[in-house]
């Protein structure tokens, strides 16, 4: 018998499969394959609405990371509400049940008929520089308006995800905060709130708690706020495997409420304070699946080749991002002996850089293996694409009951053609 490692196996832990198996999963529905289950989603929602007891609390979920639309109906359903960050964002939160006083549109650099569709809708939008505030007071003037704030410091797991500090495009910088007075009042626009997303992945509070300091210090300097919103940027454990702890959520949130009471006393006026969660509320909920095709050894590596190509999850090869991988065999999870062998991940796209894990210890792999890719649910199929004609994956959700069904469907050749349907004049 070999010896076994001991490691987490998070399917096995939270039953994620219900007692189907992956196979039966793969047969069904095809390969790849994003598997999201219900109830670990709805967990992460109420973890969230329970983070702080401040009574006028909306957690808004950042859609970004995943806007499958039965995805944030359970959401909806959940109580929470959503950021938007395009028309495209708004328009699917609509189609879910959203409505528009529970949307907020973060915009970036955005254009006069991207605002418009925003104001039509009556969807409080934030602007991001004095530039595109002055845009909104010309097409909306005596409106109400929310700002992004960047208070100097940033935070987050890689630097293509932090999104507030010295370096970074976003958010008004904090010495212009008369400049911002004044074009509220040539326009007569009313400041209803203001926010900011320091960034994506920390796994304590303190650098969020000194971020929301700083927001709350730039808060008192506008008299008629009615929220404050402190971003997102929530972390989840991408090495469960090696037991990597979690977020500790209880202490952190009683500190936040602290800090917010605190200022609510010198504010003298009940503010709301949201929070703009994504990757916390979905990125765990969801195994991503996929098959071995080959297996060589080039030059003294072992490569494993999938059909998960970063057209499929671009997180490792946009961030060199970890992602935790299962193994299953024969209908089984295949657990690590100390007889695993380190490989590389690839898939199927016509780059080198095409590596979903690099020198992975992992059971020795077989063509015809599947793969289960951990945490895949934030990130993964909203930054999918069909770079080399390759089609997006299906979805599919396991219900709290046990039963499953496809929330996507798979592309089609027929839709890379969608496009080409105009009269390009030949
Ligand atoms: N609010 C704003 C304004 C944001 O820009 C973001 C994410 C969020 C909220 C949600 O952040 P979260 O809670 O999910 O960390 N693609 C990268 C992450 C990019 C995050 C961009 N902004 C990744 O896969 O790690």
């Amino acid at each position: 018998m070999e010896v076994e490692i001991l490691k987490n196996y998070f399917t096995e832990q939270t039953n994620f499969f219900k007692g189907i198996s992956p196979f039966e999963i793969i047969k069904e529905y095809g390969s790849p394959l994003y598997v999201y289950n219900e109830s670990i989603l709805r967990q992460r929602c109420r973890e969230m609405k329970n983070f702080i007891t401040y009574p006028n609390f909306s957690v808004n979920y950042s859609t970004k990371a995943n806007s499958n639309l039965e995805l944030l109906k359970i959401v909806r359903e959940e109580g929470l509400n959503a950021d938007a960050m395009s028309p495209g964002e708004i328009y699917v939160l609509l189609a879910a049940g959203f409505k528009p006083e529970q949307i907020f549109y973060i915009s970036n650099n955005v254009s006069a008929e991207e605002m418009k569709y925003a104001i039509e809708k009556g969807i409080i939008l934030s602007a991001d520089s004095l530039s595109q505030l002055e845009l909104y007071g010309k097409l909306n003037p005596g409106g109400k308006v929310a700002v992004r704030f960047n208070p100097g410091v940033g935070a987050g797991h890689h630097e293509k995800v932090v999104t507030a500090g010295k370096k970074t495009k976003f958010g008004v910088n904090m010495d212009y905060i008369s400049e911002v007075k004044e074009i509220l009042k040539r326009y007569d626009l009313k400041l209803v709130g203001i926010n900011q997303h320091i960034g994506s992945l920390f796994m304590e509070g303190k650098p969020y708690i000194e971020g929301v300091k700083s927001l709350l210090d730039i808060a008192k300097q506008f008299d008629d706020l009615e929220f404050v919103d402190l971003g997102g940027g929530f972390g989840i454990p991408y090495r469960k495997q090696e037991g990597q702890e979690r977020l500790e959520l209880k202490e952190f949130g009683s500190k936040l409420d602290q800090v917010l009471k605190d200022w609510i006393r010198e504010y003298g006026k009940d503010i709301t304070f949201k929070i703009e969660p994504g990757r916390y509320i979905v990125a765990e909920c969801s195994v991503l699946l996929g098959t071995v095709h080959s297996i060589k050894n080039n030059y003294g590596v072992t490569y494993a080749g999938t059909d998960i190509g970063f057209n499929v999850l671009a997180r490792p090869v946009m961030y060199d991002s970890h992602h935790d991988i299962e193994v299953y065999r024969e209908g089984k999870l295949l657990k690590s002996t100390e007889s695993d062998k380190p490989v590389y991940v690839v898939g199927n796209i016509c780059e080198s850089g095409d590596i979903l894990a690099k020198d992975r210890m992992l059971p020795e792999l077989k063509e015809g293996d599947i793969l289960g890719i951990m945490d895949a649910g934030a990130y993964g199929y909203s930054m999918s694409s069909n770079y080399n004609n390759r089609l997006r994956p299906a979805e599919v959700l396991i219900r709290e009951n046990g039963s499953i069904s496809l929330i996507r469907r798979r592309d089609t050749l027929e839709d890379l053609m969608r496009n080409f349907d105009v009269d390009s004049g030949a």
